[in-house]
């Protein structure tokens, strides 16, 4: 089964090219290894209307299956991701931050000031995560295989809701 993404790097520093962004790059890596192609990569500034474009189009014009964020999403005043997305989505997904806050908070307290959201639009899922590269990977870690799971169920496919990990059949992982 076919699952699409895109990454988009939310950050004033690394979209003026003072930052290197390492989350972007780790995220694709581990999208590529659950069997996901990454259509899209992108770096926009910490920008309302820039994150809000940026989802719409995606949902809308290049209907991915998942767009993750990764940045933005912390207790700065620049920090606009969650508003941005709640703004755009049709119907929020709170169980999905929810699941990758608990994950966290195992690993540290200060999880508590990440204010990722998630939703969607059309048949597209939307997940905030993290900016760090370390935080982002662990929280998609905390909600990928479900995240597949998820999109099965948007996209009307023939969802097995038994199962609880998906391995072998038509789900070829890596290594
Ligand atoms: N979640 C995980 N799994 N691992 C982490 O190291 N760092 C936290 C938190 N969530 C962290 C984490 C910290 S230090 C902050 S300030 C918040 O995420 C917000 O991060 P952001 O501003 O990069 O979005």
């Amino acid at each position: 089964m076919d699952y699409t993404a895109a990454v988009i790097t939310v950050s004033d520093k690394g979209s003026q090219g003072l930052r290197e962004d390492t989350s972007g790059p780790a995220l694709v890596k581990m999208l590529e290894e659950n069997g996901f192609t990454v259509v899209e990569t992108g770096i926009i500034p910490d920008d309302y209307e820039q994150i809000r474009g940026t989802l719409i189009r995606l949902a809308d014009e290049t209907k991915v299956c998942l767009a993750l964020t990764t940045g933005g999403t912390g207790f700065s005043h620049r920090d606009v991701t969650p508003e941005a997305t709640m703004s755009v989505v049709e119907r929020p997904a709170p169980g999905i931050p929810e699941a990758m806050r608990a994950f966290s908070l195992t690993i540290t307290p200060r999880a508590a000031l990440s204010r990722e959201a998630a939703g969607l639009r059309g048949d597209t899922v939307i997940v905030n995560l993290p900016g760090s590269r370390k935080a982002s990977t662990e929280n998609l870690s905390a909600v990928l295989d479900s995240l597949k799971h998820g999109i099965d169920i948007l996209r009307g496919r023939d969802a097995d809701c038994g199962e609880e990990h998906h391995h072998g059949g038509e789900h070829h992982h890596h290594g």
